[in-house]
């Protein structure tokens, strides 16, 4: 959209570090994030998110590593000097201020002198032409979270931070502004980094998801492929949901690999294995697999366990869920969508075996 230069280059963290007095907040962290991306750092609370975000911000410095965008070496600039803007989960909006006095404040702070004009674009954007002249208290949760979007994309930023911006809306709303981000990131064409705790959000929203965990990236990709494929025991859990169990790789079959467990050998795609020896944690999502009244038999001895006790049946509507307690596997999962309610006739205490499509199976570090 007019005037919104597109981002100039890749953010580039390079072993950033930043140490508090007794804490490592953000670990030996290195990423990029190619320009005009939405990008998603997805971590439990005080995985070191903020921390990252303050730094690229130019409001931490880092005790060591360095952060660019394209050539341009940010480290050790002051915030103003940096082309990056933040919207926070708390908006921080004048109060006293019209919409359009709060989103033009920047420009005519920097001397623009067609600061109005650039707001009113900018209100456009965001869709809130309607609601300048109002003040942020005549405003729901939702516009006044447009409003700090426009206040900071104002400035044309090469980097747009969000830190949790819509952590304090209802879900309703929430879904609505995820789409709608989407849509201005889309439009506008900036490099957006949106920080947040919610795996979904940060599914749906992003192109590359990167998860964190104890300030260190533990993967990134995007969605689809995290989720297909996770890479270590966290992400398997953090990003949806696993049945994992441990194991040994002790053998190849082909392109598979097999994996020994207490009670079972199992087959795992080479290519889906952390490990092509030693110790691994096998594992499959809840809604991959099946439930079966009877052994499936040895058609499926590579990718099926059993027998379980079924502990418990839920109904959801769209799905059914099962927990199944199978020995020195622990208690498994399974989603089944609700196709064929006759197909299934379990109740708790059922002796019952699990099966998935071996291409399904996933092995993690363990
Ligand atoms: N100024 C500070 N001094 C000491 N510890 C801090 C400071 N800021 C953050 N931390 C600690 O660093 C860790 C990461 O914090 P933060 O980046 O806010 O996590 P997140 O945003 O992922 O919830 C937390 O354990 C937090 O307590
Ligand atoms: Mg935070």
């Amino acid at each position: 959209m007019a005037g919104f230069r597109e981002a100039q280059g890749d953010l580039v963290l390079e072993n950033v570090t930043k140490s508090f007095t007794t804490f490592t907040a953000v670990d030996d962290l290195s990423l990029t994030v190619p320009r005009g991306s939405f990008f998603a750092l997805l971590g439990p609370s005080g995985c070191g998110k903020t921390t990252t975000l303050r730094m690229v911000a130019g409001l931490e410095q880092p005790t060591s590593g360095t952060i660019r965008i394209g050539n341009t070496d940010l480290t050790g600039s002051r915030p103003y000097e940096r082309p990056v803007n933040t919207v926070f989960q708390s908006y921080a909006l004048f109060p006293h201020l019209s919409v359009r006095d709060n989103v033009a404040f920047g420009p005519k702070r920097r001397g623009v002198k067609d600061a109005l004009a650039q707001a009113d674009a900018t209100l456009s954007l965001v869709q809130l032409t309607h609601l300048a002249g109002r003040k942020p208290t005549q405003l729901s949760g939702g516009q006044q979270q447009r409003v700090a979007v426009a206040r900071a994309l104002v400035n044309h930023p090469e980097v747009l931070l969000l830190d949790e911006p819509l952590g304090a809306l209802d879900l309703k709303l929430r879904r609505e502004m995820q789409v709608e981000l989407k849509r201005i990131q889309t439009e506008v064409g900036l490099t957006f980094v949106h920080v947040t705790h919610d795996q979904e959000e940060a599914m749906t929203m992003a192109d590359t998801v990167a998860v964190m965990n104890l300030g260190k990236i533990e993967q990134m990709g995007a969605p689809d492929v995290l989720y297909d494929l996770p890479r270590t025991k966290f992400v398997a859990n953090f990003l949806g949901q696993s049945n994992l169990m441990s194991g040994h790789v002790d053998d190849t079959d082909g392109d598979n690999v097999v994996v020994s467990t207490a009670q079972h050998k199992l087959r795992l795609r080479k290519s889906r294995a952390a490990a092509g020896s030693g110790d691994i944690a096998f594992g499959v999502r809840p809604e991959k697999t099946r439930i079966h009244n009877a052994d499936p038999g040895p058609a499926a001895a590579g990718n099926s366990i059993g027998p379980g006790t079924l502990v418990d049946v839920s109904f959801t509507g769209v799905a059914t869920q099962y927990l199944v307690d199978v020995p020195e596997a622990g208690r498994w999962a399974v989603y089944e969508q609700n196709l064929d309610l006759e197909r299934i006739d379990s109740r708790p205490g059922d002796t019952v075996w699990i099966s998935w499509d071996p291409g399904h199976a996933f092995g993690v570090r363990p």
